[in-house]
């Protein structure tokens, strides 16, 4: 297969103004709330004093250093410094997250096995665990000398072909439409006696980036395919969208932000003229079948820790939960040797491969990794970096602090000053970063701001610094120089700083 046509990148004209018509009225088609309902007018003027972007930046801000407020681990630094316990769970809590952090890790195998409990894999697969992605609970990235590529995978998906599927997406019923044959994901594993579905190919090509001053940079722009496809050729409007495994940390804390103070923040029709739109991401809560706002997914497409965690199970490892109930995973109907291999039900156990106590477990870890301390924050070179970050406009998208909600369900994410450096919405990055995937509300060319804290220490965590949704930047200056689109005016303001600019402002990326 050829590298991704031009042609895909191009959502129906229909389509676009369909949902920017509906993104700009969403508070109120999809009733989500609009205002905070969770505080007093005390609280919420404390709320709207503490959460204003700081001008001073002589010193460190109070509490910055705690990046995720109470939940955050002040652990010493090492390659486990992602995978500590939120600050603010209790001790009687703990066991669950330790049974969690297990199932996280657990290896299944296929049905039928002797050990039943761990049954169920596939039939198609990617990883035999969460871990397996998420290891040390950090980043995945792009397969190197030809290994396999565990840590990313490819989303399959075609465009809306009739009115009625375009509706369905609008609506947010749907995010978009599996692959005839390969559905949504392309497994490069599956169980003995079953053909995989083949393998990522990525080709790169070097190019230079002049910034000022005449340094120079080089960027490898990746080019994908697919070879060795077990099934037939690929459906020709079949669109392929490359993902790494995001961290894990300080997930539940994004889940308690207030849906209004994401959404206070989206522009869909750049009525301020900033260049900056934001648009929230509505898709389907999988359990309650009500409108959300998506936030997790590098296209903000599941709107819980918990849903997320259900279509990792279904899609990357092939194992039923009551949400994702399908113990055959992500075969379709034209993969009948598929649908016909064993399953890991086991009924004394559930009506499940992996029954509701596994997926409460699981989600229940994901959600509690804390986010570790920043390193050196008051320190003048850092601050000097934090004064190029917002001054470039990096904000604008990178919102520096929330505070989540006080009627939080779960006490450990409740009304806790965090910073994430993310505002959540979606913004279209330009054509360099363009997949060309339609997921729900996000064009081809739009992706999720991701959350930025945590992200200076990738190298010590994870063993690696390729960033993006793709792994393609090999640092954070490469990182910062693809951003196109929306963030193209705070990517030329990066690239024409002086060298000291620059370099301070990744000093201040890894402190986060
Ligand atoms: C094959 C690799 C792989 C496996 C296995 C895997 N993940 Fe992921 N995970 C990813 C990728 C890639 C993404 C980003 C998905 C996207 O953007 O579509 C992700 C995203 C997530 C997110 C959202 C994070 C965020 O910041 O938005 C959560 C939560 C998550 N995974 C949990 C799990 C759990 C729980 C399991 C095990 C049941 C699991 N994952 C197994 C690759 C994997
Ligand atoms: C218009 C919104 C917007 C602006 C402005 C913006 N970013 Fe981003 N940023 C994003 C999005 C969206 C991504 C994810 C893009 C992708 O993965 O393809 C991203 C990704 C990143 C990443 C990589 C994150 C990761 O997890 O891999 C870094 C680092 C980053 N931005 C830093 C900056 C800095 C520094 C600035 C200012 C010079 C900036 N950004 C301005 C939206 C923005």
């Amino acid at each position: 297969m050829s590298p991704v046509p031009a042609r895909r990148l191009l959502l129906s004209a229909a389509l676009c103004a369909t949902i920017a018509g509906l993104s700009a009225a969403l508070a109120a088609d999809f009733d989500l709330p609009t205002k905070r309902t969770d505080l007093t007018d005390a609280d919420a003027k404390r709320v709207a004093d503490v959460t204003r972007p700081t001008t001073d930046f002589s010193k460190a801000e109070q509490y910055e250093a705690m990046q995720a407020g109470g939940a955050t681990s002040i652990d010493p630094v090492t390659q486990d410094s992602f995978s500590h316990i939120s600050a603010t769970i209790p001790f009687e809590e703990e066991q669950p997250f330790r049974l969690g952090n297990a199932l996280f890790k657990k290896l299944w195998v296929s049905a039928p096995s002797s050990t039943q409990a761990s049954d169920g894999l596939g039939p198609l697969f990617n990883a035999r665990s969460c871990m397996s992605c998420h290891v040390n609970d950090g980043r995945g990235k792009p397969p190197e000398g030809g290994v396999s590529a565990t840590s990313m995978f490819l989303r399959l998906a075609r465009p809306a072909k009739t009115a009625d599927e375009e509706r369905a997406i609008a609506d947010a019923d749907i995010v978009n439409f599996p692959d005839p044959i390969y559905g949504h994901q392309l497994q490069d594993l599956a169980v003995p006696g079953l053909p995989s579905e083949g393998k990522m190919k990525i080709a790169y090509t070097e190019e230079p980036v002049t910034l000022a001053g005449g340094e120079t940079a080089s960027l490898r722009r990746p080019h994908y395919s697919v070879e060795n496809l077990g099934y037939g050729p690929l459906d020709p409007t079949t669109t392929i969208s490359p993902r790494v495994a995001p961290a894990m940390i300080g997930l539940g804390l994004i889940e308690a932000i207030p849906e209004a103070d994401i959404l206070a923040h989206a522009d869909p029709d750049d009525k301020d003229g900033d260049g900056i739109r934001g648009k929230a991401a509505i898709v389907r809560d999988h359990r309650t079948g009500k409108p959300a706002l998506g936030r997790f997914g590098w296209k903000a497409q599941n709107a819980s820790v918990r849903d997320q965690s259900a279509d990792a199970f279904s899609n990357d490892i092939g194992i039923s939960t009551p949400d994702r109930p399908d113990a055959h995973g992500d075969c379709t109907q034209a993969q009948a040797k598929c649908k016909a291999m064993p399953m890991g039900v086991q009924k004394r156990l559930g009506n499940e491969e992996a029954p509701g106590p596994i997926l409460d477990l699981v989600t229940f870890y994901s959600a509690n990794l804390a986010v570790p301390a920043r390193r050196k924050a008051s320190f003048p070179e850092t601050l000097k970096g934090k004064q190029v970050f917002y001054e470039s406009g990096c904000t604008a998208c990178h919102v520096p602090k929330f505070v989540t909600r006080r009627d939080s369900l779960d006490k450990a994410q409740a009304f806790q000053l965090i910073w994430p450096y993310s505002d959540f919405l979606l913004h279209d990055m330009g054509d360099g970063l363009a997949d060309g995937q339609q997921v729900g509300f996000a064009s081809g060319r739009e992706w999720r701001t991701p959350p930025l804290w945590g992200i200076g220490l990738t190298q010590t965590v994870s063993g690696h610094s390729f960033f993006l949704h793709d792994g393609r930047a090999r640092s954070l200056t490469e990182a910062i120089l693809w951003h196109g689109g929306e963030a193209q005016k705070a990517r030329d303001a990066f690239a024409s700083r002086p060298k000291d600019d620059r370099q301070a402002l990744i000093t201040f990326l890894e402190s986060l």
